[in-house]
């Protein structure tokens, strides 16, 4: 499908393991992605896809295994996994809500700017020069994204949609050659699902090797080269979307019943009949002003609906704790 000549490995995580007290979230996963790749990582809820992705961001310190960048070994770090190359977004949105769009951009550029402490508050001309650039680059990424009109917006006022699509332009502004996105339509109407496949594509495009986390099977489908599943933190199957929305394990352990038997038109017409009577309920929270896109992001609704699960309860709080210090490192 991707046109890359030689791939290599950008992200190897071997035998990683993580364990809470008694509970092991992540058991023994191995995970590459290679450079031109849109790989999957999908499972039901409370599978340790978020836990693993922490580990990889060095926000937990595995229990064992280890995480390679590029053929280096990660330290566990969330700072100097950033500065290594890979970026994130996280699945319950952390925004610095009462700065402007731009200056959220902006707080994503500071592991790529040399410019230190005293030279940022003597202003000299190095510092000028320096935020210059870097301004220039985050109305670039902002213009990406299709939000450079509202570069001036205070971040808590923008729509939800267009706060996850900021927050993948912060996790751009490091410079990646790795984007993680854990869950990035959680919350979205169909044609924000819609384009933001068209924005992850067009990353890929731009030579960033991307990890994602999504419930949307379609949006899974539809991107994804491969597709890793977790199911109670082990690895289940890994595959090409084909292989692996055709996988008998996955569909009586994860899909369920509107992909039973083999995925064909049957199941198509039947999702976007579902579709098509959802889309009235689904579209009016976002008051998208799209006009009406295909009928055909139908798991959207349902499966997100219960994404917040996982995040409400304890574990996440430990995290969620960290936000103002580890903000810095996206
Ligand atoms: N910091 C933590 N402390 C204790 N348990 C945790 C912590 N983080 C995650 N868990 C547990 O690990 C399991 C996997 O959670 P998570 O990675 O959030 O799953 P997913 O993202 O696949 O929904 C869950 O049982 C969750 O409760
Ligand atoms: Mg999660």
């Amino acid at each position: 499908m991707t046109t890359t000549i030689a791939p290599s490995p950008v992200l190897e995580a071997s035998g990683v393991t993580m364990r809470f007290g008694g509970l092991t979230a992540v058991r023994n996963v191995d995970l590459t992605v290679n450079s031109g790749e849109i790989v999957g990582l999908i499972g039901p809820n409370g599978a340790g896809k978020t836990t693993f992705f922490n580990c990889l961001t060095g926000l937990y310190v595995p229990t064992e295994g280890k995480v390679s960048y590029k053929g280096t070994v990660l330290p566990p770090k969330p700072h100097l996994v950033t500065q290594a190359g890979i970026a994130r977004t996280f699945q319950n949105i952390r925004l610095f809500a009462n700065m402007t769009v731009l200056e959220n951009v902006l707080v994503g550029r500071h592991t790529r700017t040399k410019e230190g402490l005293w030279s940022a508050l003597l202003r000299g001309p190095g510092f000028k020069k320096a935020e210059a650039k870097s301004r220039e680059r985050a109305m670039e990424l902002l213009e990406f994204i299709g939000l450079q009109h509202k570069a001036d917006h205070l971040a808590r006022n923008l729509p939800y949609g267009e706060q996850r699509k900021l927050e993948i332009a912060r996790a751009l502004a490091s410079e990646p050659g790795l984007l993680l996105l854990d869950e990035p339509t959680a919350g979205m109407n169909p044609q924000e699902t819609r384009a933001t496949e068209e924005l992850v594509f067009a990353i890929r495009d731009m030579g960033i090797a991307v990890l994602v986390i999504e419930h949307d099977m379609r949006f899974i489908f539809n991107l994804c080269d491969r597709v890793t599943v977790l199911m109670q933190g082990e690895k289940l199957v890994e595959g090409t979307s084909d292989v692996v929305q055709g996988d008998e394990r996955v569909i009586a352990a994860y899909l369920g019943e509107p992909f039973e038997g083999a995925p064909g038109d049957e199941e198509v017409a039947e999702v976007e009949a579902a579709a098509a009577a959802a889309e009235g309920a689904d579209a009016s929270p976002e008051a998208g002003d799209a006009p009406a896109a295909p009928a055909d992001e139908a798991p959207a609704g349902t499966p997100e609906a219960e994404t917040e699960d996982a995040e409400t309860a304890s574990p996440e709080a430990d995290a969620q704790g960290k936000t103002r210090t580890e903000g810095d490192s996206q």
